[in-house]
């Protein structure tokens, strides 16, 4: 009951202070996805963001679009660390008339399944609320059961597909999934 209750105060929580203090003063109840933290992607996180990049894709992005990326003005280049700012993970959002894209969302290899895709989604939700945008998009391969099942569990909706928009490692194309997520006024 105690746990429950302590449990929901936690989910309330969203300065760093206060999870300085949970972690200090109750160090049980966060676990390591809790302690984590996102702040913005510069040049000098390129060799970490690019080994993750690598590890994730079978097409990874050259660095020099992670470089655009950073120069652009309307991109969010997010990184994501654990407790001893280790790179945990990555994602760019571009922002523009309302509308919010995912145009990348990679975890490194050895973090996932532990709750964090969700967790810098729900950033990106909430950063795209800040910004007024009214929509959040994203595009997906088919091929890619985990990261649809992330979407739909959070709420996108499939609204399209891009026609043999995807290279593929046998030569053949494939298409995109275009998902879409409302933001509530
Ligand atoms: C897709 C990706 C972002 C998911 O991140 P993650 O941190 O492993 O996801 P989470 O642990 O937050 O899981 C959230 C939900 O996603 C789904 N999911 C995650 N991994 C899954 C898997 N391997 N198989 C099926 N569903 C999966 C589940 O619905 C899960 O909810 P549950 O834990 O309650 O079952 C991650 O696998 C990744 O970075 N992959 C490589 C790059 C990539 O494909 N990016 C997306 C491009 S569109």
């Amino acid at each position: 009951m105690i746990k429950t209750l302590f449990n929901q105060i936690k989910g309330l929580v969203t300065y760093d202070a206060d999870r300085e203090f949970y972690a200090k003063v109750f160090p049980d109840s966060l676990d390591r996805v809790d302690l984590m933290r996102f702040r913005k992607m510069t040049k000098a996180d390129l060799p970490a963001v690019m080994n993750i990049e690598q590890s994730g894709y079978i097409f990874p992005w050259a660095e020099g679009l992670f470089h655009d990326c950073l120069k652009a003005a309307h991109y969010d280049c997010w990184v994501c660390e654990d407790s001893e700012e280790k790179m945990t993970a990555f994602c760019i959002v571009s922002t523009m008339v309302g509308e919010a894209t995912v145009l990348n969302l990679c975890i490194a290899a050895d973090e996932r399944k532990q709750g964090l895709g969700r967790k810098f989604m729900q950033h990106v939700i909430e950063k795209a609320r800040e910004r007024k945008a009214e929509s959040v998009f994203l595009e997906v391969r088919p091929s890619n059961p985990a990261a649809i099942a992330l979407y739909d569990s959070m709420g996108f909706n499939e609204i399209g597909t891009r026609p043999g928009y995807y290279k593929t490692e046998s030569g053949e194309k494939e298409d995109a999934i275009m998902m879409a997520y409302t933001l509530m006024p």
